[in-house]
């Protein structure tokens, strides 16, 4: 202990002598008895390294740049690269995004590293949102697993094979609650619950991170975007955020707390405004909750452009003014607006940015450097060899293929025509998607290859017992497809209906795959329609006037509202965009290899006008007729309030018994209320079943909602076993914020529910 403070205390004096002329640091003297010091802390590294930057150097740290070239071949001719070379050189970037490959990041580090003065090595951020190369399924398809060892796997793996290629630091998860379908970013979230979503970011956080972020196979977190964003109004992507103080803190800030108590090193801030201030330049939230009342120690990093975006906002005055409300706000990272490496210092010295602003945020920068190990080796993440064995592994893709087989719902099995026999049946499968080996990767995958996926053709031919043919049908939507190509929804071709109608007509079963393009979900792909694409509704009751055994299979990054399907087609497979495995996982499922246990983390709607649509809604004081007729209530003249599928909803082909509830009404004992509940297996297969707990807090200060999930537990069962569940509730789960955001446990009565979705009418209850 008092070597170490000898040695600190050395080596600072020594610092100080060198601080006196910049340019007699001796660069490698110091990388190697401080920056790589194993007994100083890195807090005193960071400080001490600090003290060595320049103001530009450490406004540098804050600058982020994409690189969307390859860095290993001719450089792209502009000034713009040109600049940003300049700048990598002379230290004035603190991290890249959209470089990856250990060859290309290893170019730019080198450039960093040997070239810059202080060598500081860069951040290699990229959306690793499910899978890099191999692709696990979409988010939200992914939250439909309930699973959150799963999840946790999935993010782990993700990182694993990110990390071999170079990257350290991944833009996710993104942990925005949304309750509007119409947004194209559902995709990419948890769904609409607050609850799920707070331990599904926990899981992700922690597999992208592990336990020692400075291992080479784990990578930096970023809990995104803070906050607001899944709220934005009508559905429409960038379009304005307007929420009131009781969601806000109950309903969209839980999983942003969530991600810091586990540990998350960055968060995003968002595009879009919050009730009138944009996010990035919102102190309240940066500042005032983030950093002060939840103590955050990591960094905040923009949106893409989001700091420059403030003046067409119309918040800031002009982009210097953008870059003065950012930084002061606590956004402490600039992806791609150019605006603190050009305009930070001279606002330091004009007096309208404070200096120890800037050297907060270089700090909190530095400081995820160091925990990723770069200071010690900055070529960490980049080796040759590992990338050669794990990027496209056969260990990922049965990883990937694991969580998909658990992110599909069975949402309709009425004549049992599922599983499927695997012998003597003449199969049609029809639709575009079934065909599609890019599509079923979903959104945001960046790296992967096209045309990589295993279809539901590829998937159902590798079982060989049955006969199988295929006609297209319809195609989804017309156009190129691609990261920034339009697709046309509106695609009126229904030439390959005749084909299709008498594939069907000789066929025993016929397996649809209808729903959405990739390219029809994700960022700016927001619909004013969430019903089948195109033409294909129309394909679906063609084929259904022929044959009705069908097994729709439908793939989608969002909630659709299919309400004929619902009423008409026997069977209804919520297959998503399941990634990497996607054909081979829907296979498992259709022919009963895996028996589905997922559970959908959104309601699905019935009809558009219904959406923003959720389960956790409040009560209203006129919550149902009080006579038959009445007008004055709340609902709509043409539509049932209730979803076509409910949140947590999903059968299995077995079934599950739920006995009654046991409630330990002992709080005033010790704080805490158990919940007991027995579950059987009555049906004659394996399955899985996701046990679910919700409370209503009947009257408080602030109105609750009808019920909020408050529990869940996932168990496996044999035919006939019975398991003993135990919720045990604590006042984490017993309270709620105030509009203030202060956290209150009121006495009163509760309503405990547990079951199979969260319909369930199984109810105890209980006072505390
Ligand atoms: C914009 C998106 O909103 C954000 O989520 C993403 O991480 C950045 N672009 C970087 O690609």
């Amino acid at each position: 202990m008092k070597l170490n403070r000898f040695y600190f205390l050395f080596f600072f004096s020594v610092l100080q002598l060198f601080s006196c002329n910049e340019k007699q640091l001796d660069i490698t003297d110091f990388k190697a008895n401080v920056l790589k010091s194993t007994t100083l802390s890195v807090d005193q590294k960071v400080s001490l390294l600090l003290d060595q930057m320049t103001l530009e150097e450490k406004i540098g740290q804050l600058n982020q740049y994409s690189g969307f070239w390859d860095f290993t071949g001719p450089t792209p001719e502009g000034e713009e690269v040109s600049q940003k070379i300049k700048n990598l050189k002379n230290g004035m970037v603190g991290s890249m995004l959209n470089v990856s490959g250990v060859e290309d990041v290893l170019a730019v580090q080198k450039i960093a590293v040997e070239e810059s003065r202080l060598g500081i090595p860069l951040l290699f951020g990229f959306d690793v949102i499910h899978g890099f190369k191999t692709i696990s399924p979409i988010p939200i398809a992914e939250a439909a697993s309930w699973n959150l060892d799963a999840i946790q796997a999935s993010a782990q793996v993700a990182a694993k094979e990110a990390s071999a290629s170079g990257i350290n630091w991944t833009f996710a998860p993104m942990v925005d609650v949304s309750r509007d379908a119409r947004w194209g970013r559902v995709m990419e979230g948890a769904g609409e619950d607050p609850y799920l979503g707070s331990k599904i970011a926990r899981a992700r956080v922690t597999g992208f991170q592990g336990d020692d972020l400075s291992s080479p196979s784990t990578i930096a977190a970023c809990a995104k975007h803070f906050a607001g964003y899944g709220f934005v109004e009508a559905g429409r992507d960038y379009n304005t955020a307007d929420v009131g103080t009781s969601t806000l803190h109950n309903i969209i800030l839980p999983p942003f707390k969530a991600a810091k108590e586990a540990g998350v090193k960055t968060f995003m801030n968002s595009f879009t405004d919050l009730n009138g201030i944009p996010a990035t330049g919102n102190t309240y939230l940066q500042r005032d909750l983030l950093k002060n009342k939840w103590n955050f120690d990591g960094f905040v990093v923009s949106d893409w452009g989001s700091i420059s975006e403030m003046v067409t906002h119309g918040y800031a005055k002009d982009k210097k003014h953008a870059a003065q409300l950012a930084i002061n706000a606590g956004s402490d990272m600039d992806m791609e607006s150019h605006l603190y490496v050009t305009q930070l210092a001279s606002l330091v010295k004009e007096g309208k940015v404070s200096e120890a602003f800037i050297e907060d945020a270089a700090a909190r920068i530095l400081k995820v450097k160091f925990e990723l190990g770069l200071f010690d080796d900055p070529y960490l993440y980049c080796n040759t060899d590992r990338q050669g064995s794990i990027v496209g592994s056969k260990a990922l893709h049965d990883s990937v293929l694991d969580i998909a087989k658990k992110s599909i719902v069975l949402l309709k099995n009425q004549t049992n025509i599922l599983p499927l026999p695997k012998q003597g049946l003449r199969i049609a499968v029809i639709g575009a998607l079934a065909a599609d080996k890019t599509s079923p990767l979903g959104n945001w995958t960046l790296a992967a290859d096209a045309n990589s996926a295993v279809s539901l053709l590829e998937g159902l031919q590798n079982y060989k017992g049955n006969s199988i043919a295929y006609a297209k049908g319809a195609d989804v939507a017309v156009g190129k497809v691609g990261f920034v190509s339009e697709l046309e929804i509106n695609t009126t071709d229904t030439s390959g209906f005749k084909e299709a109608v008498s594939l069907a007509k000789k066929s025993d079963v016929v397996i649809m795959s209808l729903g959405e393009h990739a390219m029809q979900s994700g960022e700016g792909r927001s619909r004013a329609n969430i019903d089948l694409p195109g033409v294909q509704q129309e394909l679906l009751e063609t084929i259904y006037a022929v044959n009705k055994n069908i097994v729709l299979v439908l793939n989608n990054g969002r909630p659709l509202a299919v309400q004929w399907a619902a009423q008409h087609i026997p069977t209804i497979v919520e297959g998503w965009h399941l990634g990497s495995q996607s054909g081979n996982a829907l296979a498992q499922v259709i022919y009963g290899d895996y028996n589905p246990s997922g559970k959908l983390p959104m309601s699905f709607p019935r009809s558009l006008g219904q959406v923003p649509l959720y389960y956790n809604n409040k009560n209203t004081g006129r919550p149902s007729p009080v006579n038959p007729g009445e007008v004055f209530w709340t609902h709509y003249i043409d539509q049932k309030n209730t979803p076509l599928y409910p949140f947590g909803y999903g059968l299995s082909y077995t079934k599950f018994e739920y006995d009654t509830l046991l409630v330990s009404n002992t709080y005033s004992d010790n704080k805490q209320i158990e919940v007991i509940v027995d579950v059987t297996n009555i049906g004659k297969r394996q399955g899985v079943e996701t046990v679910q707990l919700y409370l209503k807090d009947v009257y408080a200060s602030v109105i609750r909602p009808l019920r909020s999930l408050k529990g869940f537990e996932q168990i496996s069962l044999q035919p006939g076993e019975t398991k003993k569940i135990t919720f045990t509730l604590t006042d984490n789960e017993l309270g709620f914020y105030d509009n203030q955001g202060n956290w209150l446990v009121e006495p009163g009565s509760f309503d405990v529910f547990v079951g199979t979705d969260s319909t369930t009418e199984i109810k105890s209850t209980f006072k505390i």
